[in-house]
């Protein structure tokens, strides 16, 4: 019987989370992946689970190197990721703090390394993605990031309006996203949008990003 934790907490009880992850492999018919934190209090626990991953069956480890109790504080640590990734059994792929195409790269390189799984760093710039793939290390223009930047959040205005309950909490969840770009170019007119009282202001605000 299993106690109905979930999440990070899993790691607290690694034999439940043994006992969790042979059920499910019992009926996933496809790859299965599990993504974790390094550990619950202690970064190093994840030597301890990688053979439970191993032979719970698991296909895939997606990795983000902070510890559950640290929440997002301090950085990803990617110097774990490459102990982890010599130690791994399985295919890794990297997560956490990916900002940038440089770093993405410089993950690639690491033996073990597979991919790459993008978070906030896709929040602010979806462009990230394309541009890892293109291996482009230069930065885009000013005038380039304007444009999709009012591309990317004009595009996201009619899927929010449908996918939320009506306009105020498209409007909130559009004054969210801006909170994960951090864009010191742009901070003022995303604290106007910020302060916006309707979907249209937001939008004719959208102009001058
Ligand atoms: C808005 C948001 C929603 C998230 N939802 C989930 C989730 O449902 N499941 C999950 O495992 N991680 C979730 N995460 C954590 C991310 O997948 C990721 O592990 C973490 O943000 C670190 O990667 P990053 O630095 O690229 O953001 C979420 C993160 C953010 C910012």
């Amino acid at each position: 019987m299993l106690s109905g934790i979930t999440g990070g907490e899993l790691l607290r009880d690694p034999a439940e989370l043994a006992v969790l992850l042979r059920q499910l492999r019992a009926r996933i018919k496809v790859d299965f992946s599990v993504k974790c934190r390094a550990g619950y209090d202690d970064p190093r626990q994840i030597f301890e689970l990688l053979p439970i991953f191993a032979d719970c069956g698991v296909d895939w480890l997606i990795l983000h190197p902070r510890t559950v109790v640290q929440c997002y504080k301090g950085r990803a640590d990617h110097q774990l990721t490459a102990e982890v990734a010599a130690a791994c059994p399985l295919p890794l792929v990297v997560n956490g703090d990916i900002n940038e195409v440089e770093t993405g790269l410089e993950l690639l390189e690491i033996a073990g390394v597979v991919g790459l799984m993008l978070g906030r760093g896709a929040l602010a710039d979806p462009f990230l993605f394309k541009r890892l793939r293109q291996r482009q290390l230069d930065p885009v223009s000013q005038a380039e990031r304007s444009e999709q930047l009012r591309g990317y959040i004009g595009d996201l205005l009619p899927g929010y309006l449908e996918q939320f309950c009506g306009e105020r909490q498209a409007l909130m969840k559009l004054k969210d996203l801006l909170n994960f770009i951090p864009d010191p170019e742009r901070q003022r007119i995303f604290g106007k949008m910020k302060r916006a009282q309707s979907l249209e202001k937001f939008r004719r605000l959208l102009q001058d990003v």
